[in-house]
């Protein structure tokens, strides 16, 4: 279990906080829904258009490396929206199976044509598949979207499914001023701690995977 940002080539974007400030309960409660207004509404309500534009395809090349993924491995994305991650490493390693759940039947709907046959319609804590069936199993910004009790269900169902590497990525703070800026920006998250925090969910649960932070800046 590492702290690591695999990540790290993901580009940052300057939030426009000041939009969400306005954001109100009703907004929130559709963000929840992740339907279309969630993924390709307006800014107010989620991304504000969730498009493919290749910026996965660092990240994919980041964690080949990292875990040494070649033709013939599995991997799963827990919260994969449309499937850019797993179009990706469908690239980046020629030959690599890959499976994705999201709860999102509008991001399903909305996928990447090549990895649609591989992606589930579910929830990240009850995972269908089989014991140990992926050498990756990555989560990335999703698990804190279920409350404690469930969120620890779905990094124990990463666990489960995983044979090997896991990475789990979640919204978290090292300030006090950026949990305030964390609390006006998210929609949708419910389960968010500093990185102590997590670290003690992450053992209490028994998840052994990497992980890393998403903070709000
Ligand atoms: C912030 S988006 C992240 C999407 C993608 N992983 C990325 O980083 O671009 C959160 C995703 O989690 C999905 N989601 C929310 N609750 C979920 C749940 N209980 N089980 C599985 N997916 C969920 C949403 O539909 C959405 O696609």
């Amino acid at each position: 279990m590492r702290e690591v940002n695999l990540l790290d080539s993901y580009p940052r974007s300057k939030r426009p906080i000041r939009e969400r400030e306005a954001a109100r309960a009703v907004q929130r409660e559709v963000a929840k829904q992740f339907g279309r207004e969630y993924f390709d509404g307006d800014r107010t309500q989620g991304y504000g258009g969730y498009r493919y534009d290749g910026r996965w395809v660092a990240v994919a090349h980041r964690m080949r490396e990292y875990y040494g993924l070649r033709a013939g491995h599995r991997i799963l994305d827990v919260g994969c929206a449309k499937g850019f991650l797993l179009h990706d490493f469908r690239r980046v390693i020629p030959g690599v199976a890959v499976a994705g759940l999201d709860i999102s039947a509008y991001a399903l709907d909305h996928a990447m044509e090549d990895v649609r046959p591989f992606l589930v319609r579910g929830t990240a804590d009850r995972l269908p598949f089989a014991d140990q069936s992926f050498d990756l199993v990555v989560s990335i910004n999703t698990v804190h979207n279920l409350d404690a009790a469930r969120c620890a269900d779905a990094l124990r169902e990463m666990e489960r499914v995983s044979r090997a590497h896991k990475y789990v990525q979640v919204d978290s703070f090292l300030t006090e001023e950026q949990r305030e800026t964390f609390e006006r920006w998210q929609l949708t998250a419910v389960t968010y701690f500093d990185p102590d925090g997590w670290r003690r969910l992450f053992a209490d649960s028994g998840y052994t995977g990497d992980y890393y932070w998403t903070i709000t800046e």
